[in-house]
């Protein structure tokens, strides 16, 4: 069996990243946010002028990803994240970034890993699993309130409909889609400023443990 592992899955601005960094923190684990794999992929064929269904330019891009060279600043950009979920369609993309998110995962101590379907595919065996959500107005009142805090304007009604988009084909796709795992511990942040979300999350898992 892997190193100890905790599994966080959740549809896009439910807290879960901020939750999975502060649980890696706290107990010390090593930390994977798997989007970035599926960011990276979207951002090379993106940069190489590439359409985002063209299955052999995706697996060589999902081949090269380094898991220690993510580069947060230039993979964390709204259109990155959109082109992602298109590329995160594709089967043998999903199974070329699942192998290395899975060592990821074995190296000790351990690792709390986020994303769409950890808990469902990932790591089916990890020892805690958490559904992070929170309603998509919630979900659209925080991106517009991120975004207006860096100085930058948005309509909440475009806000909205991008979440809903998202996810759509997050949780409609055939391969891997997101939803909670049998086990998982449901965590629903959408009255929870963050540090009571990690709060809850760390209660769960004390309890487990
Ligand atoms: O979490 P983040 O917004 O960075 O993820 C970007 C996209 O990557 C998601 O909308 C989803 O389509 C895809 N993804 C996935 N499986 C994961 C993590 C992300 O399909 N484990």
């Amino acid at each position: 069996k892997a190193g100890f592992t905790i599994a966080i899955d959740g549809p896009a601005g439910a807290g879960k990243g901020t939750v999975a960094r502060r649980l890696a923190d706290h107990y010390r684990l090593n930390l994977l946010d798997t989007g970035l794999t599926y960011r990276a992929v979207a951002h090379a064929l993106l940069r190489l002028g590439l359409p985002l269904d063209n299955v052999s330019a995706a697996e060589t891009a999902a081949r090269q990803v380094d898991l220690a060279k993510l580069d947060r600043s230039v993979l964390t950009a709204h259109a990155v994240g959109e082109a992602a979920s298109k590329v995160a369609v594709i089967p043998s993309v999903r199974r070329i970034l699942v192998e290395k998110q899975r060592e990821f995962a074995k190296a000790p101590p351990g690792a709390v890993l986020d994303g769409r379907d950890i808990g469902t595919v990932v790591c089916p065996d990890a020892d805690i699993k958490l559904y992070v959500t929170a309603s998509a107005e919630v979900r659209a009142q925080r991106r517009l309130a991120e975004i207006e805090s860096i100085g930058g304007t948005a309509d909440f009604d475009d806000i909205l409909a991008d979440i809903l988009r998202r996810d759509e084909r997050d949780m409609g796709r055939a391969d891997s889609p997101l939803k909670p795992a049998a086990d998982a511990h449901l965590l629903d942040t959408s009255e929870m400023a963050i540090e009571a979300a990690f709060l809850a999350a760390k209660a769960i898992i004390d309890d487990v443990l």
